[in-house]
């Protein structure tokens, strides 16, 4: 009887998001309910992933966090929020009487353990990431079944959407309990097989202004930013919507890049002025402009949340030359071979007429490196008990 085994662990992956209609700003900090909706892409966990293990026994005396092998706080807010969340959503169910699978109780602590395959708050969305596997675990080893929206949102806002594959909408909701701000798929993992994902990484450093409370200041001071949450969100909610479903590659690349550059104008448009593009980013929106101009087309669409990295989008027939015209702009300082990280992406020779229309001297070592991957699923169960972090003891296994 599983209630008589003095551990009971899940582990479970989860991926990140990466927004093309933006979410920027709270109408309630405490339950994370935001000023308009938002749409994201949800990148394949082949490339970038949490995992994350969460472990309950009647002998853990506290809870527990260890984030990549460092134990943290348990007690920060937000973690707070996700565990009382889960606990409730526990109980609520144990009181409506429905099957519980695994009976154990409620009250039990837990021990947590989670690890991300790529560096922590280097603009890569890992908090998404990581609070999304965070709930997504913590409902499997409670017995939860219900939406997690709420659980992973409480954690960062952006989080909810990771709990799907494909391409999934956050409704803002209207409600002021936020139970109607909950994240929904628009499409399918497999819906655009042929869009791809490159992330340019420019600079792995911690962020200098994070998103909560960039956006809060957003929120107090941007007469920009009320205005794009209720006069320009909601149309370009329904036709990146349609652009998805139709794969208008045009009209989702152009809406994309074109909803990156308003986010990143309220912030400037904040006081004092956030500004979270680097010389290296300008470049990088520089290149797509002249890239596309050369084809006549929207070929390749940037954007960028709050850091310098740049996450292109593109279809497979354009990522090698794409790459190449990144290569011959950013030339690698050291790590030639190690530049290209992720899906295989055949070399491709740049044509004069391309590489005179890109227009600008080369920059080494502006792009550290590049992740090409493309659309991923959602959260997954791993059955290997071998996949745990967390030992038989309940503490985390030494790394191997
Ligand atoms: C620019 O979800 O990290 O990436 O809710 O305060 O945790 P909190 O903020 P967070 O903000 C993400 C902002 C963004 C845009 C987006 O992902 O939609």
């Amino acid at each position: 009887m599983a209630s008589e085994k003095p551990i009971v662990a899940v582990t479970c992956t989860a991926p990140v998001n990466i927004a093309v209609i933006k979410y920027w700003g709270k109408r309630d900090e405490e339950l994370i309910l935001p000023i308009n909706s938002s749409l994201s892409v949800t990148l394949h966990q082949d490339q970038l992933k949490t995992t994350t293990t969460a472990a309950i026994s009647k002998d853990f005396a506290e809870d527990r966090i260890w984030l990549n092998g460092q134990e943290e706080d348990v007690g920060q807010p937000r973690l707070q929020a996700c565990l009382r969340e889960i606990r409730r959503l526990a109980r609520k169910r144990r009181s409506s009487g429905d099957e519980d699978p695994l009976p154990l109780s409620v009250s039990y602590k837990v021990h947590v353990a989670s690890v991300n395959n790529f560096p922590t708050a280097a603009g890569l969305a890992s908090s998404a990431a990581g609070y999304a596997c965070l709930a997504y675990a913590l409902a499997r080893v409670y017995g939860v079944e219900s939406d997690l929206s709420e659980v992973a949102r409480r954690g960062s806002g952006s989080a909810c959407r990771s709990l799907h594959g494909g391409f999934v909408e956050w409704q803002m909701g209207e409600r002021a309990d936020g139970k109607d701000s909950v994240a929904r798929q628009v499409a399918p993992e497999l819906h655009w097989p042929e869009l791809r994902v490159l992330i340019l990484v420019v600079s792995a450093e911690k962020k200098l202004m994070g998103s909560t409370v960039g956006m809060q200041t957003s929120v107090e001071t941007s007469p920009l930013l009320r205005f794009r949450a209720k006069a320009v969100v909601p149309a370009r909610m329904a036709e990146m919507t349609r652009c998805i479903k139709e794969r208008d590659f045009q009209g989702f690349g152009q809406l994309t890049m074109k909803d990156s550059n308003q986010f990143h104008a309220t912030c400037l448009d904040t006081f004092p002025p956030i500004s979270y593009l680097s010389d290296t980013s300008r470049r990088i929106i520089h290149l797509v402009h002249c890239f596309n101009a050369h084809h006549g087309q929207t070929k390749v669409a940037y954007t960028f949340d709050a850091g310098p990295n740049a996450v292109i989008f593109t279809l497979d027939n354009t990522v090698a030359e794409f790459v190449a015209a990144v290569r011959h702009s950013f030339p690698p300082k050291s790590n030639g071979d190690k530049f290209l990280k992720g899906l295989p992406v055949r070399p491709a020779p740049l044509s004069d007429e391309l590489k005179a229309a890109l227009g600008m001297d080369p920059t080494p070592g502006g792009v550290k490196y590049i992740i090409a991957t493309q659309v991923g699923p959602g959260p997954q169960i791993l059955d290997d008990p071998h996949a745990h972090l967390l030992g038989p003891d309940g503490l985390p296994k030494p790394a191997v």
